[in-house]
């Protein structure tokens, strides 16, 4: 087994013990984290419109194994026994997103009153069980409605979001702690419209780029509108970030690392804290850039109470593009991604460096690796090696001054996993898909006995400046 980060007794998980010896302050916030069509199902039930990843499933050649979510985890009918699960593990909060399309299945007009009726259901639910609510609005499940008009290309789907945000707010706003508008816009420009690896499937940078304005500055104008109706739910984004490392120390891999940088992190926070899009990335894009109306960048940097961060991994770049994970000689989980508990250190100090962060919570962070299902236990070492080492890299981070809030755990339950399908788990709870049993792995049994050191723990972290 590796050596632990930062020395901090990672090499007794496994053997039984489950302390990090430090301690957290009291009011961080620890959670575990879903989306809609990953764990959902119930595709065609109750009114719910198909969205655009039911469309693209569809798509052969599309999806590992040719899986989709139509039933995923069932979660729709087993939410109460999900939410038990998070009442034995004993964490605070749990992150879960809305399906627009369950809600409001064109995507505008008329609301479907069995959707919002199961999304207020589990909020009372959570709130019963003492859990706290932390709503994303859009995990890239748009209507498909909406894509047959253009989708997030189109300035229209920006009024349309706002007008959804406000309407889950009217309902729903009371009860949740946290509201997110958008989760990992990155993702949805780049793998949704550059690459066209993820729904809908596009392949343009130019239109990437429009998209990405158009999330950053519907996410703006929902802050407003929510705020102007008096939304009392901390309100913050979900941005997937990492470091970006050169592949060597030539110059043209530091220019490379540079570019990357810019596309990944500053083409998001930058406009969010300063109002302004990087000059270097506006530059290289050209005529590819967004447009963007007078205003917009006004619009799109509101005041956040938070700011979540899905980290799994670093960027490393190189200019011929040459690099690959095999040479970077660190561990990889089953996604092909380094193990880098290190980077999340450095990303949270950077960012708390550079912007004017608001409190920070890592809303993702977790691992796919290769789980057996034996005698009712899941002994997974590497899952748990992963999530406790990058506990520690946010208490070092915490530990140097980083504003530091909370940490979720990707997933609560294994699930449908993009492309990959369900052969990718990243549960810290087994889901048989045949029966939909879920058991607890040995990862999920020492989140909850290192939650209960938390409670129980006598000094926090003090915080530096
Ligand atoms: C993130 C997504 C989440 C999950 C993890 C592994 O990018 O937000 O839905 O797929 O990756």
């Amino acid at each position: 087994m590796r050596a632990g980060f930062h020395g901090l007794g990672l090499r007794r998980i496994g053997t039984g013990a489950a302390t990090l010896p430090q301690a957290f302050p009291p009011d961080f916030v620890w959670g575990v984290a879903t989306s809609a069509y990953q764990i959902e199902g119930a595709a065609d039930q109750d009114g719910r419109g198909p969205s655009i990843w039911d469309r693209f499933c569809q798509q052969p050649g599309a999806i590992a194994d040719g899986d989709d979510g139509r039933v995923a985890c069932d979660h729709y009918h087993r939410w109460a026994q999900d939410l038990d699960l998070m009442v034995d593990l004993g964490v605070a909060a749990y992150r879960f997103s809305v399906s627009w399309s369950r809600v409001q299945p064109a995507g505008a007009g008329a609301w479907n009153a069995a959707g919002m009726d199961f999304y207020e259901r589990m909020v009372d639910g959570l709130l019963a069980r003492g859990l706290k609510a932390a709503m994303t609005l859009n995990h890239w499940d748009l209507p498909q409605a909406l894509q047959d008009r253009g989708g997030w290309t189109e300035r229209d789907t920006v009024h349309r979001f706002v007008d959804y945000a406000q309407g889950m707010a009217a309902r729903l706003g009371d009860r949740v702690a946290w509201i997110t508008t958008h989760n990992e816009p990155w993702v949805m420009a780049t793998l949704g419209h550059e690459t066209g690896h993820f729904a809908p499937g596009q392949r343009s940078r130019a239109a990437a780029m429009q998209v990405a304005h158009h999330l950053l500055l519907s996410h703006g104008l929902a802050l407003q509108a929510l705020r102007a109706q008096g939304c009392r739910s901390a309100l913050g984004i979900v941005l997937n970030l990492s470091p970006v490392e050169p592949a060597t120390d030539s110059a043209a891999d530091a220019a490379q690392a540079r570019l990357d940088d810019g596309r990944l992190v500053r083409w998001y926070m930058d406009p969010l804290f300063s109002g302004c899009y990087p000059q270097d990335v506006l530059d290289w894009l050209g005529a590819d850039a967004p447009h963007v109306a007078a205003d917009d960048m006004d619009s799109m940097r509101q005041p956040l109470d938070f700011l979540g961060i899905n980290y799994y991994s670093r960027s490393v770049a190189s200019a011929d593009g040459s690099w690959n994970v095999a040479q970077g000689g660190l561990p990889l989980s089953a996604m092909g991604w380094e193990i880098y508990p290190q980077g999340l250190t450095t990303l949270l100090l950077r960012l708390a460096r550079d912007y004017a962060v608001p409190p920070m919570v890592v809303t993702e962070n977790g691992g796919a690796f290769p789980d057996q299902l034996q005698g009712g236990r899941v002994h997974d070492v590497d899952r748990t090696q992963y999530i406790a080492s990058h506990i520690a890299a946010v208490g070092e981070a915490l530990r140097l001054g980083a504003p530091m809030a909370g940490y979720m755990v990707w997933s609560l339950l294994d699930n449908f996993e993009w492309t990959s399908g369900y052969a990718k788990r990243f549960g810290i709870v087994h889901v048989d898909y045949a029966t939909q049993q879920r058991t607890l792995k040995d990862s999920a049994l020492w989140y909850r006995a290192f939650l209960k050191t938390q409670r129980e723990a006598p000094a926090a972290i003090a915080r530096g400046n």
